[in-house]
């Protein structure tokens, strides 16, 4: 029986059609308490979730669901090291990345949490090595800037953090992160860097994927040329992360310079792993450190905290709600600090690699909708750009507002004005203003419709004292699980990508065509036929 046969999804669905015309700001005028009831705490993280449209009935029909859908023991099969990952047969164990180095872990036959600190501990070595300039470069210079070569999940974690932690990060040195096979992007990061002071971290975790292998290859070009065609600048100027250890090999890095992750990572769940070594360089071990106590803070609050009391699995809940109850198609995740530019980013491919699925885990098609387009960008910028379809468009788009108490720079009081705007626009969407407000203002009444708000337009406000290392850990974490929440619930698998596969497929065959005429025939559609012989022709082949 599929999620949406179950009594208690049938339950939510006839108490849907109870409250989905009820408005915030009736729910707020029958509740006084309301916005300090809806709360939820876990580790530093505040969460208000008062302006969703729902009420207590609802997060216990949710809770219900939750019970259910078997989260509770979900959970601790992933804790566990059991096979969760059905479809690659692997086990699902980013939660050990950052457990304790005294917690006893030992999945198939293997000590877990002492592969972990191992690793951690040569990382650790390492970035101490680059930071104090032990770790010399082919000319005995000290490493000046650092390059992350990778994509996907071995490319959107560090980069986020970085740009996260920046004000954290060895402000002497360089950090660059390269991802795209377009040249541009390797192209742009190096132009005005010496190959002398120039370290490269390649990230895959297959070591096997064309834009990686591609750009490091380029990479490898450049860094050669640059210091008199000497092949043996590699060992000082290139370490991969990475589980191919015969991959890595292969491609000319010494398997001394790696650093291992396993199977049972995720590559979107990789961040944790040795895929964060160029944000431990950049930020140094012991900063590092702290952020993995914020993940391990949110793991522990996920497997223990009831449901109605649990902040990741509240989210993931409330996004069932709106996904599956009030058909919303998109989320939005606004924050309200600047650090966090690239964490939509990040989250678009943690949650839609993850839950964009429509088979359930025996294979049988999902009876309900699945994972949810995620977008967004830092506010105040995005009030400027698309706020307007937030506020009186036709689509429900539900939102995460994100801020943090104290700035890091506070120029002339600016933050007050950052904090007041994170405060006006979700109460803005959630109440709106009626005809009669607008008119009362002395407006035209011709305009009078064209201002007012609806409201009753939902949002989650996450609030944080600051974002540190530790905060950071604590706020990826709770979305890894709000995700791991939503999957659950769906009976899908978040944890493989097979839907990616197809196109890199098609594109391999596809490369020859573009540089050759007489290379094997791709069977192509005429679309793809035409646009091949387009491309050709503007490229004067
Ligand atoms: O896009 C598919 C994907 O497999 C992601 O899941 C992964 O994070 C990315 O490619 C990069 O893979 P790898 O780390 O093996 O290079």
């Amino acid at each position: 029986m599929g999620i949406s046969g179950t009594p208690e999804w049938k339950a939510l669905a006839d108490h849907h059609l109870q409250v989905r015309d009820a408005h915030l700001r009736d729910l707020f005028a029958e509740d006084p308490e309301r916005g300090t009831r809806f709360t939820c705490r876990a580790g530093d993280l505040h969460l208000d979730f008062s302006k969703n449209r729902l009420t207590g009935e609802t997060l216990r029909l949710l809770a219900a669901l939750a019970e259910r859908a078997g989260l509770r023991a979900r959970t601790e099969a992933m804790f566990r090291g059991e096979h969760i990952n059905t479809t690659e047969d692997r086990a699902v164990l980013h939660t050990a990345l950052r457990a304790p180095r005294d917690r006893v872990l030992v999945v198939d036959g293997q000590d877990v949490t002492g592969d972990v600190h191992r690793v951690l501990d040569r990382m650790a070595d390492f970035a101490q090595r680059v930071r104090n300039g032990t770790w010399r470069g082919h000319t005995g210079e000290p490493i000046r800037a650092v390059v992350n070569i990778g994509i996907g999940g071995s490319d959107l974690g560090p980069a986020m953090a970085y740009t996260a932690l920046r004000d954290y990060s060895d402000r002497s040195r360089t950090f660059r992160f390269v991802s795209n096979i377009d040249p541009t992007d390797l192209a742009e990061a190096t132009r005005d860097l010496d190959p002398a002071t120039t370290l490269f971290i390649v990230c895959s975790k297959t070591f096997t994927t064309q834009e990686t292998l591609a750009n490091a290859t380029a990479a490898r070009r450049w860094l050669v040329d640059g210091l008199g065609g000497d092949d043996n600048a590699v060992a000082a100027h290139f370490v991969a992360v990475s589980t191919n250890a015969e991959k890595v090999a292969e491609f000319g890095i010494d398997p001394a310079n790696m650093f291992e992750f396993w199977d049972w990572v995720g590559g979107r769940y990789s961040f944790t792993s040795a895929i964060g070594l160029s944000l431990m360089v950049a930020i140094g071990p012991e900063r590092y450190q702290e952020m993995l106590d914020g993940f391990a803070t949110i793991d522990e609050h996920f497997r223990t905290a009831p449901w109605e009391q649990n902040l990741p699995a509240l989210l993931g809940l409330i996004s069932v709600w709106y996904i599956d109850f009030f058909r919303a198609q998109t989320s939005a995740v606004l924050p309200y600090s600047l650090y966090l530019a690239r964490f939509p980013a990040y989250l678009q491919q943690l949650c839609m690699e993850s839950n964009g699925k429509s088979v359930t885990l025996d294979g049988t098609p999902v009876d309900v909708p699945t994972g949810e387009i995620v977008w967004g960008e830092p506010g105040t910028n995005g009030q400027h750009a698309f706020y307007q379809l937030l506020h009186q468009g036709t689509h429900l788009v539900p939102a995460d507002f994100l801020a943090f108490a104290q700035p890091h720079h506070d120029l002339d009081g600016m933050h007050d004005l950052l904090l007041a705007n994170f405060l006006a626009q979700p109460a803005a969407l959630a109440f709106g203003r009626t005809a009669e407000e607008v008119a009362a203002d002395g407006t035209d009444p011709a305009v009078v419709p064209h201002k007012v708000m609806a409201g009753n337009h939902p949002s989650n406000a996450i609030v944080a004292p600051k974002l540190t290392p530790n905060v950071l850990g604590q706020l990826v974490a709770a979305y890894e699980h709000r995700v791991f929440t939503q999957g659950v619930v769906w009976g899908i698998n978040p944890f493989d990508q097979w839907g990616v596969e197809l196109g890199k497929v098609l594109a391999q065959q596809l490369a020859p065509k573009l540089q050759s005429d007489t290379a094997p025939t791709y069977d192509a559609d005429s679309s793809t036929n035409a646009l091949v012989r387009l491309l050709r022709q503007l490229r004067g082949r």
